[in-house]
């Protein structure tokens, strides 16, 4: 009995040690509705400045398109929301409390901003399910999940993302078998695993048929509210079909902001962009 005491004692701890208290970063707060705050953001490139004192701001649950110029800065300014560039000066928070600019890539990703890239980046040899699964290991590794068991609550989000995108039917087949806009979509379910809060879809209709862009138009409108999406996209006829608002980003700032037919009557965008 004294021995067990003696082992309590040794292992009862009245001091907690800071680096012993694991960081939990804070919540997201979207009490003003607000989910993603760019300010004052500046970025230069050996003395080029490809982002310049940029200021945006994106509403919870909108469907947000970024139109401009080749060069404008805008895939710039998604890597400075995900962390691949740290800007020079400025602010970048998600939501009220969490600070984009303290916090790394997986950090970001693990945070809830989930990034799509042009070039659809799918597993070729790997069944549409199996991707899936791969990305709902995310950060955890790949490993973990291949020796893991799926919970039922598991597999009825896979189903459902399925359903989103539109591979419910095909789920077996590999990746590779599908069209390039079909592995976009599957993109996008991947993306949708880790349960992301703000979508970065960069010229997600580039070399797609008419067809799978319509398709991609609908996709993207149906998962705003839930989800925040900034979609950068050249093709305006696909940005017509989606947008509610539109930021138009020139020389590294926002030169316009409004619905797609403020913005196409605008002098200034007809002159720098549209008028081309
Ligand atoms: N890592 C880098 N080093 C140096 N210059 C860069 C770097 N990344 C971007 N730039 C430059 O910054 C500017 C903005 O580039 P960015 O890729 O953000 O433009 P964009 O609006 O996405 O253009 P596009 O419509 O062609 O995709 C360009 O002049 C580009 O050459
Ligand atoms: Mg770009």
């Amino acid at each position: 009995m004294k021995s067990m005491d003696s082992i309590r004692s040794l292992l009862q701890r009245d001091e907690v040690f800071e680096f012993l208290v694991p960081e939990v970063p804070p919540d997201l707060d979207l009490t003003h509705g607000i989910i993603l705050y760019l300010e004052g953001i500046n970025v230069c490139f050996d003395g080029f400045k490809a982002i310049n004192e940029l200021n945006l701001y994106i509403n919870n649950g909108e469907l947000r398109c970024i139109i401009g110029p080749n060069g404008a800065g805008k895939t710039t300014m998604m890597d400075i929301i995900t962390g691949k560039t740290n800007p020079d000066s400025g602010s970048a928070w998600f939501g009220q409390r969490i600070n984009l600019l303290e916090m790394d890539e997986p950090e970001i990703a693990a945070a809830g901003i989930g990034r799509k890239f042009q070039k659809p980046t799918v597993f070729e040899n790997h069944t549409i399910i199996d991707n899936l699964e791969l990305a709902m290991a995310g950060n955890k590794g790949v490993w973990s999940m291949l020796n893991a068991r799926i919970t039922s609550e598991q597999h009825d989000h896979i189903n459902e993302i399925l359903q989103t995108i539109g591979l419910k039917e095909q789920y077996r087949n590999p990746a590779g078998s599908l069209s390039h806009g079909q592995k976009q979509w599957l993109e996008i379910g991947m993306l949708l695993m880790q349960s992301p809060k703000l979508l970065l879809v960069d010229e997600p209709a580039a070399g797609m048929t008419h067809q799978e862009m319509e398709r991609t138009a609908e996709l993207l409108t149906s998962l705003a509210g839930d989800h925040s999406i900034v979609v950068v996209e050249h093709d305006m006829d696909f940005v017509r079909s989606i947008a509610k608002k539109v930021s138009v980003l020139h020389q590294g700032s926002i030169l316009a902001e409004g619905t797609m037919d403020e913005i196409q009557n605008n002098q200034q965008v007809i002159e720098v962009y549209l008028g081309e």
